[in-house]
């Protein structure tokens, strides 16, 4: 059945791959999106298109009767998180409790929330499932796991039918949508601009971490099977329930893989150099998603690394091209 749907954060990287999946699949999607960090051409043709901030514009927007929110909507900066946290305490929590009021309100029955392995911090089990303690290391982290409890509270109490995506780490692109940072602190991309010269070359974080070549070990998950993760939460999503997923492949890769994978997608010489370790990043994040799988019958199909750089080299040099 095709929804009306508001999606928050449309015009941001897993959010304009989600509206582009979404009406690809027949639903009528709104997106509202402030371009604090997102950039309007990302939003996708047939969206409609409202320019502000994700409460405010829902707390009158709801009134036109949606049958649910997907809300990408949030600062997701793990350093500046802890440098100006007011930034997240509002942006993130403030925000989404806005919006969960004004869902109630208006009586919108469905939300799909963007949480993050970050809720998760330092692992204590690996691969990490959905009941492992939630004990977060950073404030970005802290502040969606308050609106986890947040919406698990809600749901019970006022029937909302909810779900929490677990992301890992997201990669990849979906045709012209893809990820573009201003700020840009993710891996892949990263490496994409030591491939093109414009940073001398990748740091690789830390060459001492107790795993197979020493560098960081992470889940990467392609973008388009992220984002049909979502529509199948939206079908699955249940009154009064709070459904938590975790999203990930289940396979760890390390930092050099990633830079190796990246080579071979491109074809170009990626200069890198070992730096000293960021702090707050654990050795091994790697997410156990047989949950999703289980209950949603979810099952990522572009699991293939290279494949995941070559679809975002694609859209890196498309944009590169654009640019100039
Ligand atoms: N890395 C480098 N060099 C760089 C950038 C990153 O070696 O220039 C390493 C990091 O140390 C890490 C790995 O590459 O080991 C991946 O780093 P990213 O910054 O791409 O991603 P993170 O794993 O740090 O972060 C992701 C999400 C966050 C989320 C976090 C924990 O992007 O939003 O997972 O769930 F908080």
């Amino acid at each position: 059945k095709a929804l009306k749907l508001i999606v928050t954060g449309g015009a941001g990287y897993i959010g304009s791959v989600c509206t582009a999946r979404l009406i690809e699949a027949g639903h009528e999607v709104t997106v509202v999106d402030d371009l604090s960090t997102g950039h309007g051409d990302a939003v996708h043709p047939r969206a409609r298109f409202i320019e502000g901030d994700a409460a405010e514009t829902a707390e009158t927007l709801l009134g036109e009767g949606f049958d649910g929110v997907l809300h990408f909507a949030a600062k997701s900066l793990v350093g500046e998180s802890m440098s100006d946290p007011a930034k997240y305490w509002h942006g993130n929590v403030l925000t989404s409790i806005r919006l969960l009021d004004a869902m109630r309100k208006h009586g919108t029955p469905r939300l799909v929330f963007s949480s993050t392995a970050a809720t998760y911090g330092e692992p204590k089990e690996s691969p990490i499932a959905e009941t492992a303690p939630t004990d977060p290391t950073n404030t970005y982290g802290a502040s969606k796991l308050a609106i986890d409890h947040a919406i698990t509270s809600y749901a019970r109490a006022h029937g909302l039918a909810a779900v929490s995506l677990r992301y890992f780490n997201v990669a990849g692109a979906y045709g012209s949508y893809g990820e573009r940072h201003t700020t840009e602190t993710h891996l892949i991309p990263l490496v994409f601009q030591a491939a093109t010269g414009e940073r001398p070359h990748i740091s690789i974080f830390g060459e001492d971490y107790p795993t197979d070549d020493g560098t960081a070990v992470r889940d990467y998950i392609h973008v388009v099977d992220l984002a049909d993760a979502h529509l199948l939460a939206l079908k699955h999503a249940a009154e009064g329930e709070h459904r938590i997923y975790n999203l990930g492949n289940g396979t760890g890769f390390s930092v050099r893989q990633v830079i190796d994978a990246c080579r071979e997608a491109t074809g170009l010489d990626i200069p890198a150099e070992v730096a000293p370790r960021r702090a707050g990043d654990p050795a091994v994040l790697v997410a156990a998603s047989d949950k999703a799988r289980e209950e949603l019958g979810w099952k990522p199909e572009r699991t293939d690394l290279i494949g995941i750089a070559r679809d975002a080299w694609e859209f890196a040099q498309a944009r590169r091209a654009a640019k100039s």
